[in-house]
């Protein structure tokens, strides 16, 4: 939620920051603001995307070689101007951009207030940069510490980035469970949310850890202390990220794009994990806890969103898998409901972003009480990476578009690795069913190679589709958390609204909604309990509803049935959501095509949800 980007150095920081924007308003897009300091703190903002911002910028003074700039996904106040970051302190001194959430705003506030100070936003972050300018005023410190002793009194998430005018070669950054990224560049540095806006310019990078300051000074190295004043010595890494990878190679969109890569993003989530020939599978990043998981009573994945849906594909795999339980929790409940938990349970914390809040909330709440939280992330380096004890990196790749789509099949090709693995050392399936599903998993790229071919055929079908109210998903098994990512696909999109649902749960409920009108899309791979599937076609068609089924290449009897197929390769039951999914996911890119929406930015959505 909300972006934010920083330079201080030789060059004009407003195309710096301006193209750094472009970048994270994945994370957010309902204002955007950007601070030049050149004589004075210049600040332009604005409601809208960071292509308003540009065009509101138009002929004003953008010179300055130290700036910050937000894209906002509103959390206090409604997206407006007045509320759009940066801030500014009361005197205009100081300027402020903030992503996070400041949880004790209202009691600072009025404070605040009864000291005379005049708000201007309805924002949480503007408390903030009141009081910094208060402790200034007062206590007679430098920024760095008013900044310092500032946060000491905030309860929240930040990630914040100060200006002030009379430091003039200075920028103050600082972190609290949001996530921020320093870029040391020759003389210059550059701060963010995340590294996209940093790469073209450098790969070496500090990743600021919860509750340090960094004091970022022109000509001078980076210093980092934490909020209790203790120095830390800054660690430099090498970014693994090139510029191609977060551009659109020709696409129309991200999401597009992102579809099309996952031949490459199973393979590569894959790589170097699975020995076909040798008929094994490891997995280096919890090789120390392999133990630890067999010997656990259950394991709870945990997760947000997609990655929830890819959690529930999980469970299926690990319990036909290793037979080892598995519960999957929302994230979002799971932090709050006092879940019973004890020290030999494993926790599974999926995450494409890995700085989901409420993800993070439960990781912590999970190793609290003792157990042992092992992740699925996309991020490298990323707060949930770091939060957990060990991990399994999907190697998706940088993923722009706000619906998940290559994140969701590495994340279950890395369930799949996972289940495999514990089957491996719990000796659960007989060698040739290992090695075949081994085979199996091992051809999987090159079928959904064969799926993209589709694109035409499923176009034609969107089409038909793109103007319809309502949609019911529906598979059984495996296809059914399928069934749930293809709804939610659809509907984050198209604003179509579509449901999700085990297809025998449909005669309980959704039965009601089927007449003529209503689309139900039915994953009716030829495995599983398949006949079942066809029964529950049967009772669709029996009421009218139109058809759109996934088949598997050559089943005669669906296709007789439906008013319109989709063919994929056959494969292993527990393999078919990483093909059945990425029809689904084209049939929804097309839709919202076609009804104008915004397919890479829709909505009220933000990619990564660091607020609760
Ligand atoms: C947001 C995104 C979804 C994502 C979910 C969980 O809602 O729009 O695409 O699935 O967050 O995010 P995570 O990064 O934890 O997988």
């Amino acid at each position: 939620m909300c972006g934010i980007v920083a330079y201080i150095g030789p060059r004009d920081a407003y195309p710096i920051l301006i193209s750094g924007l472009r970048r994270l308003e994945y994370r957010g897009y309902d204002s955007a603001g950007v601070c030049l300091l050149s004589e004075d703190l210049n600040i332009y903002k604005c409601k809208g995307k960071v292509s308003d911002l540009e065009e509101y910028v138009v002929g004003k003074n953008l010179s300055g070689n130290v700036g910050m700039a937000h894209t906002r996904w509103a959390t206090h106040g409604e997206p407006n101007y007045i509320n759009a970051h940066p801030h500014f302190s009361q005197n205009k001194t100081l300027a402020i951009i903030h992503n996070g959430i400041i949880e004790n705003y209202a009691v600072l506030r009025s404070e605040l207030i009864n000291r005379g100070y005049k708000f201007a936003s309805e924002t949480d972050t503007e408390v903030l940069v009141h009081l910094i300018e208060d402790i200034i005023s007062n206590e007679n410190v430098a920024v760095e510490e008013a900044v310092r002793i500032a946060l000491n009194q905030v309860i929240g998430a930040y990630a914040i980035v100060i200006i002030a005018r009379e430091f003039p070669d200075k920028i103050i950054a600082a972190r609290k469970g949001s996530p921020m990224v320093i870029g040391v560049g020759e003389g210059e540095f550059f701060v963010a949310s995340d590294a996209t806006p940093i790469v073209e310019y450098t790969n070496n990078v500090v990743y600021l850890n919860d509750e340090e300051i960094a004091i970022i000074e022109r000509d001078h190295d980076l210093r980092i202390k934490t909020i209790r004043n203790q120095s830390q010595t800054p660690y430099i890494q090498k970014l693994e990220l090139s510029l191609s990878e977060i551009e659109k190679g020709g696409f129309d969109h991200f999401m597009l794009k992102e579809i099309y890569e996952q031949p490459r993003s199973i393979y590569d989530s894959m790589r170097g994990r699975i020995h076909v020939a040798e008929g094994i599978v490891s997995l280096g990043g919890i090789k120390d806890y392999e133990q630890k998981i067999i010997n656990a009573k259950r394991i709870i994945i945990t997760a947000c969103g997609t990655s929830w849906h890819a959690g529930l594909v999980g469970e299926y795999l690990i319990e036909d898998l290793a037979r080892i339980p598995v519960e999957v929790e929302y994230s979002s409940e799971f932090r709050y409901r006092n879940p019973v938990l004890y020290e030999d349970d494993v926790v599974l914390a999926i995450s494409q972003s890995g700085e989901t809040a409420d993800t993070l909330a439960a990781i912590d709440l999970a190793k609290s009480k003792g157990a042992t939280v092992l992740g699925i992330c996309n991020v490298v380096g990323s707060s949930i990476a770091r939060a957990t004890h060990a991990g399994v990196y999907t190697h998706a790749g940088p993923e722009i578009g706000v619906a998940s789509t290559k994140a969701f099949t590495a994340q279950v090709a890395v369930l799949t690795l996972i289940g495999l693995l514990l089957a491996q050392k719990k000796g659960t399936l007989p060698k040739s069913e290992f090695v075949k599903l081994l085979f199996e998993l091992d051809a999987i790229p090159a079928k959904v190679e064969r799926i993209l071919k589709l694109n035409d055929k499923i176009k034609a079908i969107a089409h038909i589709y793109k103007d319809v109210k309502n949609s019911l998903y529906l598979g059984r098994g495996y296809n059914f958390p399928v069934a749930l990512e293809g709804a939610l696909k659809l509907k984050e999109i198209s604003y179509i609204h579509a449901e999700g649902y085990p297809a025998a749960e449909m005669k309980h409920g959704p039965i009601a909604l089927i007449d003529e009108l209503m689309p139900v899309v039915f994953i009716a791979t030829r495995r599983g309990i398949y006949d079942k599937v066809i029964t529950n076609i049967e009772e669709v068609k029996a009421r009218k509803g139109k058809i759109i089924a996934i088949i598997t290449e050559g089943d005669e009897s669906v296709k007789r049935l439906a008013d319109h197929y989709i063919e994929i390769p056959d494969s292993e039951e527990m393999l078919i959501p990483l093909l059945a999914t990425v029809p689904l996911q084209m049939l929804s890119y097309h839709i919202a095509v076609m009804r104008n929406c915004n397919v890479d930015q829709p909505r009220n959505l933000a990619k990564s949800v660091t607020v609760e």
